[in-house]
């Protein structure tokens, strides 16, 4: 199977955030492999009829190509639609859309080969789900992984700070990120043969916050889609009212990143400097 890339990354929530990706790799890569939340979820929530984790409704996906909701929670593309395009390669389909062609004789022989996406809104890390699947023992040899955002920072929380960020949920994000950091570290140390890249989506968002001007952006504190104070107090319903200029806002709903903000990550994921991704950006990883 060749290399294999996984990539991670939490935004802000680690229930709401989390993602990865694991590429097989033959050019750059010929194939995304997508484990997270909410924010790389490409649809697998729309085949879970029990969650209430769905971006089905206007205003979701007003700026996606087909300008519908599609069940990313996103006005547009999110993170898992931007790193395969700057490989050159389709988004990987939601793993329930593949299987429930299966289940429905649709179509018997169904490919896992051309990428999976597994991400689903709301997931978060179980211990007991990793043995004997987890990725290294079937071949990953290569890792994107990213930390947990400032949490406190997004507009569901400011709202309860007088619009400033609340410290006691970014602490808990720094404790989670260094300790992330430390496993890496070790388990580098006891696999010589794994290679991994590191995003601090924390640093990344703190600075978007307080440079917004120098990534274009105009509002940091509100989302875009909402009712009441930051947008944040009522979810992003067809009722809400959304901003004009999604490019100017870092945040799309109370939770979620504007594609604009999901663009700028995924520039420094790939591109960026040892301040956000290290110890090599992902160019760097694929180039091993
Ligand atoms: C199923 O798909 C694989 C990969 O595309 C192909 O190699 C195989 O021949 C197919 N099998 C059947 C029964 O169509
Ligand atoms: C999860 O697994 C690790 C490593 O095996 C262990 O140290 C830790 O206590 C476990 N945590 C829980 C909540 O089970
Ligand atoms: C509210 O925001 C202020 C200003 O940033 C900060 O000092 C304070 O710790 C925050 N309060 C909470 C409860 O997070």
């Amino acid at each position: 199977m060749g290399n294999r890339i996984v990539m991670g990354n939490s935004l802000l929530f680690i229930s709401f955030f989390i993602f990865s990706f694991s590429f097989l790799e033959a050019q750059k890569a010929p194939a995304v492999y997508v484990f997270g939340d909410s924010l790389v979820d490409v649809g697998n929530n729309n085949y879970l009829s029990l969650s209430i984790e769905k971006a089905i409704l206007p205003h979701y996906g007003i700026d996606f190509p087909t300008k519908k909701p599609t069940g990313r929670f996103s006005n547009g593309k999110n993170a898992a639609d931007l790193i395969a395009e700057n490989l050159g390669l389709p988004t990987s389909p939601p793993y329930l859309s593949l299987v429930s062609k299966v289940h429905n004789n649709n179509k018997k022989n169904v490919s896992f080969l051309g990428g999976v996406n597994f991400a689903s809104g709301g997931a978060g890390i179980f211990n007991a789900s990793d043995k004997g699947f987890r990725l290294y023992n079937n071949g990953a040899k290569k890792f994107e992984i990213a930390g947990v955002g400032a949490i406190g920072c997004c507009p569901a929380y400011r709202v309860k700070n007088k619009t400033e960020c609340v410290s006691e949920a970014n602490d808990l994000s720094v404790k989670y990120n260094e300790a992330l950091q430390s496993m890496l570290k070790e388990w580098q140390l006891e696999n010589k043969d794994i290679s991994y890249s590191y995003f601090d989506t924390y640093a990344a968002i703190q600075d978007l916050v307080h440079n917004p001007a120098s990534y274009g952006f105009a509002n940091v504190k509100a989302a875009c889609c909402g009712l009441g104070e930051l947008n944040a107090q009522i979810p992003c319903l067809p009722i809400s009212s959304i901003c004009s200029n999604r490019k100017d806002h870092i945040f799309w709903d109370a939770f979620h990143p504007t594609e604009a903000a999901a663009r700028i990550f995924v520039d420094e994921i790939f591109n960026g400097p040892s301040k956000y991704i290290s110890p090599i950006n992902m160019e760097q990883l694929l180039a091993i």
